[in-house]
């Protein structure tokens, strides 16, 4: 046997041996505090082994020279080198101890490798991140200082104690039937939506529903229309099934289609928000409408009609969903508890054409598994017993009293040119502005004043100059905070000016 410093590490022949301790990469710790010594050294040599620092066949040192090195008892080697080898690290042979032959990952061996994801995802760019809810006019969020809380816990409590023990099996895996009754009550009467309740899968939000009708839907490859500038998680969603994602403008009256965009490249599936465009918030006419669906079918196409918050309905009569338009009509409608509740309870669904289920039934029986049953069954209570539709009632009157406060505050403080589009109904407005004035260095200078405003361009696929502007939620900020924060906006767009 060798010194304790030889056979050892890679490149042995031709780089200085490092000394145990080097391999150990730092002392083991001491005092009464540390980890015993023999799991340190176990610890220490598996990482070695796997960082690839150690390779198969290497011998290690014999334990007792090992154990001179470090100053510590030759049973504390020997003990390390038995876990090791009862593991299937290390093994003995006459002459001592190899590390075992084995594959080490790359992915096993630190940083060095960086791991390659699939191709379909390399472009994604990272969004605003959502953990900054509290962020001042950050669009998307509700009021959630004035969610019922109370309220909720005795739904909860109730659903509990109903169900008992059984609801903490597998549920039925397209969500609890109780809630898809519920939910099919609720949208036959608040938004015109034409269903029963087997046509209601229940999700974990709007993104695991857009995922679904997908996956459902669609094969790799297969073109989708996204609206441009639109939600970044459905065009998300749509290049995570490997779809070909196409941007269509959309204008003051939604989303533009054409005979031509038809013929020239005919989609599978057409991602829109007709009833308040995200986020421009332009409602769709209702002859584009009929228009979108009548092309949908000659093409074959499906539609996937996201309704993501048009419970908060500010002016003019309430538009139905494009789903209840026609019988039969090929949409995909989407919902969300995100805003009619709060965004942590993952619950959202959609509402499948009556066409698909026969076909769909079975393949969703195998890929869901339900989930968030306590949850379920409270809200299905919550809606029951008419406390969803006070909570919706309250809500709608206090974004109405908050946008209307912001426009104020807007037209008093924000002192560059610009328009105001959208406020029909939701949580945001948007705030147009002249190229001059660019969006994206204002909102990122408006961060480090805690302000989540977010720029139009940043929703554009192929932005264009009139793409600015500044998308401004009002839904989790209190109406008097509105003046001081237009007027810093406004402090920050002029100091944005480029003058062009
Ligand atoms: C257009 C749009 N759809 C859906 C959602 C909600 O998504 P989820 O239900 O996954 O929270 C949002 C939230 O910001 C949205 O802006």
């Amino acid at each position: 046997m060798k010194s304790a410093t030889t056979h050892v590490l890679r490149g042995a022949t031709t780089t200085p041996m490092p000394t145990p301790q080097a391999l150990l990469e730092a002392p083991l710790a001491r005092g009464a505090d540390a980890e015993p010594l023999q799991r340190q050294l176990h610890q220490r040599l598996r990482h070695a082994i796997l960082d690839g620092r150690l390779l198969p066949a290497s011998r290690l040192p014999g334990s007792r020279s090992l154990a001179e090195a470090l100053q510590i008892s030759r049973n504390t080697v020997t003990a390390a080198y038995e876990q090791l080898a009862a593991e299937g690290f290390l093994q003995p042979d006459r002459q001592g101890t190899r590390v075992a032959a084995m594959h080490c990952p790359p992915a096993a061996r630190g940083a060095q490798a960086r791991p390659a994801i699939a191709r379909r995802l390399a472009g994604m760019q990272a969004g605003t991140s959502r953990d900054d809810a509290a962020a001042a006019l950050r669009p998307g969020v509700p009021a959630l200082s004035h969610f019922p809380f109370a309220a909720w816990r005795q739904a909860l409590d109730r659903a509990s104690r109903a169900a008992g023990p059984a609801m903490l099996g597998y549920g039925d895996p397209l969500g609890e039937p109780g809630l898809r009754a519920s939910i099919a009550r609720h949208l036959a009467i608040a938004r015109g939506v034409r269903c029963s309740a087997a046509q209601v899968v229940i999700t974990e939000g709007a993104q695991e529903a857009l995922a679904l009708c997908v996956r459902l839907l669609a094969d790799p490859g297969d073109t989708a229309w996204v609206e441009d500038p639109g939600y970044r998680g459905a065009k998300a969603a749509l290049q995570a099934g490997d779809l070909r994602v196409v941007p269509q403008r959309v204008d003051d009256q939604g989303l533009v289609v054409t005979a031509h965009d038809w013929q020239a490249r005919p989609p599978r599936l057409v991602y829109t928000t007709p009833s308040h465009q995200y986020p421009t918030g332009a409602v769709q006419t209702a002859a584009r409408r009929l228009a979108l669906i009548e092309a949908a079918r000659r093409h074959r196409a499906w539609i996937i009609e996201d309704d993501y918050d048009s419970e908060f309905r500010h002016a003019g009569e309430p538009i139905g969903a494009m789903q209840g338009l026609v019988p039969q009509a090929p949409v995909l409608y989407v919902g969300t508890f995100s805003k009619t509740m709060f965004p942590a309870l993952r619950l959202g669904f959609v509402v499948l054409p009556e066409a698909l289920l026969p076909s769909v039934q079975a393949p969703l029986g195998e890929m869901l598994r339900g989930g968030h049953r306590p949850a379920q069954l409270a809200l299905a209570d919550f809606i029951e017993s008419g406390q969803f539709s006070r909570h919706l009632g309250r809500m709608r009157r206090l974004y109405r009293e908050r946008q209307q406060a912001l426009r104020v505050a807007l037209a008093d403080g924000l002192r560059v040119p610009h328009a105001i589009e959208g406020g029909h109904s939701g949580l945001h407005l948007l705030v147009r502005l002249p190229p001059r004035h660019p969006d994206a260095a204002i909102v990122q200078a408006a961060r480090r004043h805690g302000i989540g405003a977010q720029a139009l361009s940043g929703f554009a696929l192929q932005p264009l100059a009139q793409d600015n502007g500044l998308v401004l939620g009002y839904g989790n900020t209190a109406s008097d905070l509105f003046a001081p924060l237009v007027r810093r906006l406004s402090q920050l767009a002029r100091a944005a000016d480029t003058g062009a």
